[in-house]
């Protein structure tokens, strides 16, 4: 069972502060691509900060950066087979060849507002890193994943004290919706998403951002995945009993997601009735409906185009 639990590790927690909790709001952003530069072509275009990384994942460390000639902040996540991985992620070299893949194919296309921009990946031989202490990365070569910096927090954060109230669960939900179908038409499976991968720049809660592609896959044509990878409470039932399955998994997924908006936590799967949905009293019959729409335990749920007509995402 690939199934990513997603637990700390312990190996690396001294390194790490705590991710911003507060959200900012309502300053201007200017994407990389509106600054016409010629994409970056190595990663000594960037000044980075590898004393303090401002995240990690299951397979990844993520460090702060400046593009020096444009001083625009960046993102950089590193990946590596030398990192310890989280008990129950997928193999780092597996999230290393998703990101890839995936990274590659978006950095041709435009960005969407509610993905994270792109920017550059570059290999590396793991001497930046280890020469600021980080010995872990030494002996194997890193991946170095650039995108915009976005420091507003996760929504993770944002629900870890308080669920979100209604109005504001739809907007974001709404806008991840959009995120997600810009992916979908490109035949591009997110498969973990989840709160923590969702991330607030500078414009606040008015443009969320999903991130992270090292469980994304593509389908090319009339194929179909496989893989049992994603996190638990959020991953969708086809892909738990390791059928073949397609892009009506991550619906799914942002049908727990929504729940977790709501409730503070994903809903709760029983053997027998299904989803259970544990909301506040006082939510929406419409967004009881929404719900019950995209956590159909079989796959005849709607596609993402179809969700953003669902009644509760209209104005
Ligand atoms: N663009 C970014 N700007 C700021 N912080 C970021 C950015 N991208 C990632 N991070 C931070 O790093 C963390 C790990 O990033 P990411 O989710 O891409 O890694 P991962 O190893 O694939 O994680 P997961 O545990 O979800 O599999 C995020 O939760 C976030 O805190
Ligand atoms: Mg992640």
């Amino acid at each position: 069972m690939a199934v990513a639990q997603k637990i700390s590790c312990a190996g690396l927690a001294p390194l790490l502060p705590r991710a911003p909790l507060s959200v900012v709001t309502g300053r201007g952003h200017q994407p990389f691509s509106a600054l016409n530069q010629p994409r970056p072509s190595s990663l000594a275009e960037f000044k980075v900060d590898f004393h303090s990384p401002v995240g990690r994942g299951a397979c990844s460390l993520v460090f702060a950066g400046k593009h020096v000639s444009t001083n625009f902040d960046v993102a950089i996540k590193a990946m590596s087979v030398a990192l310890p991985v989280e008990t129950g992620a997928i193999p780092v070299a597996e999230g290393i060849e998703n990101e890839n893949k995936i990274f590659n194919h978006l950095l041709s296309r435009g960005s969407h507002p509610n993905v994270v921009e792109l920017i550059g990946c570059f290999g590396g031989t793991g001497l930046e890193a280890a020469s600021l202490g980080l010995e872990a990365f030494k002996e194997e070569p890193v991946h170095y994943f650039v995108t915009e910096l976005l420091e507003g927090g996760s929504l993770e954060d944002r629900i870890q004290h308080a669920p979100l109230e209604e109005e504001a669960a739809r907007r974001v939900a709404r806008s991840i919706c959009e995120g997600l179908v810009s992916l979908h038409d490109q035949g591009i499976a997110h498969r973990d998403l989840k709160p923590g991968n969702v991330l607030f720049g500078a414009e606040g809660e008015a443009t969320p951002k999903l991130i992270d592609f090292s469980h994304a896959g593509m389908m090319r044509g009339q194929e179909r995945l496989a893989g049992e990878l994603g996190t638990r409470g959020f991953v969708a039932p086809e892909v738990l009993a390791a059928q073949s399955y397609d892009l009506k998994c991550d619906v799914f997924s942002l049908g727990c997601l929504v729940h977790a908006l709501l409730s503070g936590r994903p809903p709760r799967r029983h053997m027998r009735i299904g989803m259970m949905q544990q909301l506040p009293e006082g939510t929406s019959q419409e967004a009881r409906h929404f719900l019950s729409a995209l956590l159909n335990m079989d796959a005849k749920r709607p596609s993402s185009r179809e969700v953003l007509q669902e009644p509760w995402l209209q104005e």
